[in-house]
């Protein structure tokens, strides 16, 4: 059956261990899976800005036998002329997957409606899931074992970071705390989802507008850009609201004297992070952003075999 990733709950907790195995395995050699040989083209699909997303999907795409085939909305008929579905018809016939980034989750949802190929959210206004499988694995080769940790999230709660670390952090049996003034608390819905699925694995969602509590002891500390794509026109009013919820030092020395510093990238040195802090010792950042790499080649390599 075909499957999709959408979302971060699309993996049950056993299929995110499974796909964060292989990755570990992929890190350690690369050239160790060629399910696209052939090759076989993946489209990778932007309706916004990447660095991060675009290069290692075309990498991982490449080591893994393919051949990545970059589109961009702007010179593309999606994204205004032609439907999210008429473009799944015409893409399934000629790739083997559809890796997207864009704006409404309800457009992805429509694409993996109308497609047998798998589908991919490479970002969207509401989630961020390939990014997660990184932080994980990230976060794995840091701390071990994930199940037990506590990761604490500071600043917009809104964010498609936030909601995917509250659904992958609780899919992993993690202690997620937000950390967001009451107008940028995670949004009701996902924060149910996470509980039920906290239910089942040991995890917890704690949602708290202090700071300092939500630092106190954590493993894993974890901040986005205040500003997300879409969202610039809202700036000034962002920095003001959410300028209590900055990650600096001071927050950093509550949290657990071994805990890490993780950020998605980009990053707005002196708003949701001091320069002092992801520049400094506790900071992985770099080996975050490599493996968005090994990560995705191996969701790749995991979708492929479920045909
Ligand atoms: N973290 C991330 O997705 O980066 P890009 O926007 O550069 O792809
Ligand atoms: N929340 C950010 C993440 C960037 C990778 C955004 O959507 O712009």
């Amino acid at each position: 059956m075909t499957r999709h990733l959408l979302r971060d709950d699309d993996l049950s907790p056993a299929e995110q261990a499974e796909i964060l195995d292989l990755a570990i395995e992929l890190k350690k050699d690369r050239w160790a899976h060629k399910p696209l040989a052939g090759p076989q083209t993946v489209a990778v699909i932007f309706d916004k800005s990447s660095t991060r997303t675009r290069v290692s999907f075309a990498v991982g795409i490449a080591d893994l036998g393919g051949s990545p085939l970059i589109i961009s909305t702007a010179n593309s008929q999606l994204g205004g002329k032609e439907t999210p579905s008429d473009t799944a018809r015409v893409l399934e016939r000629q790739v083997a997957a559809i890796v997207w980034r864009t704006y409404a989750q309800a457009g992805l949802e429509e694409m993996a409606r109308g497609t047998r190929v798998p589908v991919v959210n490479a970002l969207s206004d509401d989630f961020h899931p390939c990014q997660l499988l990184a932080d994980l694995l990230t976060i794995r080769e840091h701390k071990g074992e994930l199940k037990g940790l506590t990761l604490s999230f500071f600043g917009d709660g809104q964010s498609n970071m936030a909601h995917s670390y509250v659904l992958a952090g609780v899919t992993a049996g993690m202690h997620v705390r937000v950390a967001a003034p009451a107008d940028y608390a995670p949004r009701a819905d996902v924060i149910a989802d996470a509980e039920r699925i906290a239910a089942e694995t040991g995890g917890s969602v704690t949602l708290t507008s202090d700071p300092g509590a939500a630092a106190s002891g954590a493993d894993v500390v974890v901040t986005d850009t205040w500003v997300s794509m879409g969202k610039e026109e809202e700036k000034i009013a962002r920095i003001h609201d959410l300028g209590g919820f900055k990650v600096t030092s001071e927050l950093m020395a509550l949290a657990d004297e071994k805990a890490i510093f993780i950020h998605c990238l980009p990053a707005d040195r002196g708003y949701e992070v001091d320069a002092e802090v992801i520049d400094g010792p506790q900071s992985v950042v770099w080996d975050e952003a490599e493996n968005r790499l090994h990560a995705q080649k191996a969701l790749l390599v995991w979708l492929l075999r479920q045909d």
